[in-house]
């Protein structure tokens, strides 16, 4: 057990509060994955939700995009929030998600005008966001319903999930198996395994999307919570969020988080990068690059409940995305709205439009390859 666990379980004796009441926080393996129906699409296709608790968290996660309908960290107190945004409703998902907790590909943020080139050859993507292809196109992967199966391994619990997009599909070339696993660690933290193969050349840059509120959704803004990123430059976009080529250093700039401080501190710098993506919207260069296993990049603190997320990950970006577009018009999971800083985005990940820019490193993937990249979530309180 880590020391942020039993300074939660310790808090949580404190608060007079049970073993049950804090989970699976004292078992040495969690309960198999419980699932249950959760709604049905229009086609009438059976959407279903997961239940898995180790370590001191809660997930449920949807077979419907993989999405992360639902994550529960303890506070200083041992007191439970859900901190993902989300919808209590499938009909909601489908009709106007951005993304909420949801696997993305084939290719997580934008690739421009939805158009590259491999060996020689053009291809255009489905496009969906003004002349730009993002998340993977009109129906990426967080609109599909994965196969999920769910598993117990020593004291890890977790689901596997796959789904097969076919060759061609959004504009794609190659049928791309992916095989995403989420494991809930004896410690309470969330792993992410990537992996997919290709039987023609295809470009790929799978991530997940979930929307942190470490107050809990649907709470307020998240411009208190104190964050700190390990990169050193970031990746300037134009007006249409597509990076320009250049790695620009982040010393002097709204986007210098290497040491911690809050989201809200710079964000109303008048700085032409934060009126382009109407706040944080950008890719950090993450200073060590690709690595074979997860190293920490980043961690975000709330101060207010003391819970903290740190992430670890092989990949070489990290989108933070300062939840700029959501604007009043949702209702999430607790009943109340969402507007604009009310959660932020952490999508590990290969850069933007990274299949136009050869300097960056290659999102490329051969017959015969296969793609694995691995992000983790650790939680504290
Ligand atoms: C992108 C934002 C986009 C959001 C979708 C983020 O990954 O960077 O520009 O609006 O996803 O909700």
């Amino acid at each position: 057990m880590d020391m942020s666990r039993r300074t939660v379980i310790a808090g949580a004796a404190a608060a007079g509060l049970t073993a049950a009441t804090i989970g699976t926080a004292h078992a040495s393996g969690g309960r198999k994955p419980e699932k249950e129906l959760f709604g049905k699409l229009a086609d009438g296709t059976k959407v279903h939700r997961w239940s898995l608790e180790n370590g001191g968290t809660r997930l449920k996660v949807l077979s419907y995009g993989g999405i992360v309908q639902s994550l529960e960290i303890p506070d200083r107190h041992g007191r439970y929030k859900n901190v993902a945004l989300g919808f209590d409703n499938i009909d909601d998902y489908v009709a106007s998600s951005p993304y909420f907790g949801a696997l993305i590909g084939r290719y997580g943020n934008r690739i421009g005008k939805g158009q590259f080139t491999l060996d020689g050859k053009s291809y255009q993507l489905s496009v969906n966001d003004g002349a730009n292809s993002l998340h993977g196109g009109a129906k990426g992967f967080d609109k599909h319903v994965w196969d999920v199966e769910g598993f117990t391994s020593g004291s890890d619990v977790g689901l596997v999930l796959h789904y097969t997009s076919i060759d061609g599909e959004m504009g794609y070339p190659g049928t791309l198996r992916a095989k995403v696993t989420y494991t809930l660690t004896g410690h309470g933290d969330w792993r992410i395994d990537y992996e997919a193969t290709t039987d023609k050349a295809t470009v790929v840059n799978l991530t997940s999307h979930v929307y942190w509120n470490l107050a809990g959704e649907g709470s307020g803004s998240i411009y208190d919570h104190e964050l700190e990123i390990a990169a050193a430059r970031f990746t300037p976009v134009d007006s249409g969020l597509i990076p320009t080529g250049e790695l620009a250093g982040v010393a002097g700039t709204p986007f210098d988080f290497r040491r911690t401080k809050t989201v809200g501190r710079d964000i109303r710098v008048a700085h032409q990068q934060l009126l382009y993506g109407k706040g944080i919207d950008h890719n950090w260069v993450l200073d060590k690059g690709i690595t074979a296993k997860p190293r920490h990049v980043a961690t975000l603190r709330d101060p207010s409940s003391g819970r903290t997320l740190s992430i670890a990950t092989t990949e070489p970006g990290l989108q933070f995305y300062s939840g700029n577009f959501l604007d009043g018009t949702l209702v999430g999971t607790g009943g109340h709205i969402y507007r604009q800083g009310d959660a932020l985005c952490l999508e590990t990940q290969h850069f933007p439009d990274s299949p136009n820019h050869p300097s960056f490193p290659s999102t490329v993937l051969r017959p015969g390859q296969t793609y694995r990249t691995s992000t983790v979530h650790s939680f504290g309180g």
